[in-house]
């Protein structure tokens, strides 16, 4: 969808039109993206909102890029062995679901401070509060994805039966009295919620009445959440990491993200491999071109094996050397984007083999899409900003908080556990990413932009668990590098590799002969439904603006 002036693009049409509508009032960029992401609490119960947290990117023409970081935290009361079984063992699933899976929730308090601090001014609380009202007092119309999610969640309660009594306010209002997903869901009680935020700011959720529920729908459920969590609760402001890639600046969000440490290291990596291999090889896979000009060599099949020879390395960095921000975890973000590692890596690299993932463990070592969403908005003035939110996976917690529409997060879940173990996505982590109270865990979203010579180039982000690194990665070179179309960019068929388990995975439409040139240099290949699903917004140098939702969502952009 191509626009002159602006354009939001949401994984889901009533938040993008949300955002353009304030746009179009004559707010700013990060006006437009938090009524965005307002809608989207509403909208998308399954992926984000007032329970959860997030990242925001935002690049400001002409002024220092921030980044916000509003990820849940752990509660100061959070202990290891709240985690154990009654015989001592660490459990996972006490910390996947239910009360002790809970963060400290950070939306509310980081759509409020980039309102007040980088908005423009022009809008006020309640007008960008408005559109997310309004969807919340009609029913929401369940759409596919939603569908597939209470489908998910019906599934889990029919093996475990125990989990639609402990679940129940949130099973009343996704399954009908036959046991059916609802194909209309009331979602007027956030109404009362974002009516108590727009009258009293974050106090309206972070104390008072909502607080309250809040605190009670946790301790019920084995939860420490305490009301001093909710109101110590802060936004953190800090500088975005800033690399040159392929001649554009990339703007990416620093740990507790790992997503731009490990685009950027992979990046490095494929840029000392080379522009002109990496472009004659993409144009071959595509089918663009038969073979690589005089001089270049490359073959069919070599594009996505860089690519997938670049990931390992850095999704194993990825768990030895990240974890939260904080002096208590000293995340090794440096190290991971010096790009003198990324040419010895790419040297490193044998063509015709796929390197055994054991060359990536440096000793150190001791689910499912659906909880979260990314928006990307580009307003008149140039200004971007890309957003991803979770609540973790699919509805968080499960917890609803009775009569505020809030469904809390899972993701203290992002923490390791057990440095052993691999996660719910197949994660693993080491030591700096352990459970410890007071601290955000290691995230996979990766809100990113690309700047050309101090313009926008593209807004970028997914949603996806560890595919959000790969999929957003996959995008930006297909624009950056190979010159797609950003809507071709985004739709086609992706791969993902994250070091363990030592396997690709590809997207229907993968092509049969692409599948077997990569099994044929030893790769181990698994087919996955999604990849991912991004939103995107490229700019053109004549300004024209490029919008583009991942079809596997549901979204669509609104543009002007
Ligand atoms: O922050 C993270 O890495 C996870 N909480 C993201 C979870 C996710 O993307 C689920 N699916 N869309």
């Amino acid at each position: 969808m191509e626009a002159r002036r602006y354009a939001v693009a949401a994984d889901h049409p009533d938040a993008s039109q949300a955002g353009a509508e304030i746009l179009a009032q004559g707010g700013n960029a990060v006006d437009a993206a938090v009524a965005t992401s307002f809608a989207l609490a509403v909208v998308r119960p399954e992926s984000c909102g007032l329970g959860g947290g997030g990242f925001m990117l935002i690049h400001r023409p002409g002024a220092a890029p921030v980044a916000l970081d509003y990820r849940e935290q752990a509660p100061a009361g959070t202990q290891i062995d709240l985690y154990r079984d009654a015989n001592g063992k660490l459990d996972p699933t006490r910390i996947q679901r239910g009360g002790l899976s809970v963060g400290i929730p950070g939306t509310v308090c980081g759509l409020l401070h980039a309102f007040d601090h980088y908005g423009s001014g022009r809008i006020t609380r309640a007008q960008v509060l408005a559109p997310a009202m309004r969807l919340a007092n009609r029913p929401l119309a369940v759409d596919g994805h939603l569908a597939e999610s209470i489908s998910d969640f019906i599934d889990a309660c029919a093996k475990q039966p125990e989990l639609q009594r402990r679940h129940r306010d949130l099973y009343a209002s996704l399954v009908d009295e036959n046991g059916k997903a609802r194909t209309l869901v009331d979602r007027s009680d956030i109404a009362i919620t974002l009516e108590a935020i727009s009258d009293h700011g974050p106090d309206g959720f972070y104390k008072g009445p909502v607080a309250k529920s809040i605190l009670r729908t946790i301790k019920e459920d084995g939860g420490v959440l305490t009301a001093a969590d909710l109101a110590s609760y802060r936004v953190r402001e800090v500088r975005p990491i800033e690399r040159t890639c392929f001649d554009h600046a990339i703007l990416a969000m620093p740990p507790p993200s790992s997503g731009g440490a490990v685009i950027i290291e992979a990046m490095n990596v494929l840029q000392a491999i080379g522009l002109d291999k990496l472009r004659a090889a993409h144009a071959i896979e595509s089918g663009a071109v038969t073979e690589a000009p005089s001089g270049v060599n490359a073959r069919f099949g070599d594009y996505s094996h860089y690519l997938i020879e670049a990931l390992k390395p850095a999704f194993a960095d990825r768990a030895n050397l990240l974890g939260d921000a904080c002096p208590a975890v000293a995340a090794d973000v440096a190290r991971m984007i010096d790009p003198a590692r990324g040419r010895v890596i790419a040297n490193q690299i044998d063509v015709d083999h796929a390197a055994p993932w054991t060359r990536y463990n440096d000793g150190a070592m001791t689910g499912d899409d659906g909880g979260t969403s990314h928006l990307s908005v580009v307003d008149a003035d140039g200004m971007a900003v890309a957003c991803t939110e979770s609540v973790n996976l699919e509805f968080g917690s499960r917890m609803l908080v009775p009569d505020t529409g809030i469904i809390l997060n899972d993701t203290m879940d992002d923490f390791a556990l057990d440095t052993t173990k691999p996660n719910a996505f197949g994660l693993r982590q080491s030591e700096r990413n352990i459970v410890r109270a007071g601290s955000r865990p290691l995230s996979s979203m990766s809100p990113t932009i690309v700047l050309k010579d101090g313009d926008v180039r593209l807004v970028v982000g997914a949603s996806g668990g560890p595919r959000i690194i790969t999929s957003t990665l996959q995008v930006m070179l297909n624009v950056i590098v190979s010159d797609e179309r950003v809507d071709n960019a985004v739709a086609v068929p992706r791969l993902h590799h994250q070091w363990l388990p030592d396997e690709v995975r590809v997207q229907p439409g993968f092509s049969h002969r692409l599948r077997r040139s990569l099994e044929h240099r030893g790769h181990v290949i698994e087919s996955r439904k999604d990849i991912g699903h991004v939103q995107a917004i490229e700019r053109l140098a004549d300004g024209t603006l490029r919008a583009a939702c991942d079809p596997g969502k549901g979204g669509r952009p609104a543009v002007e």
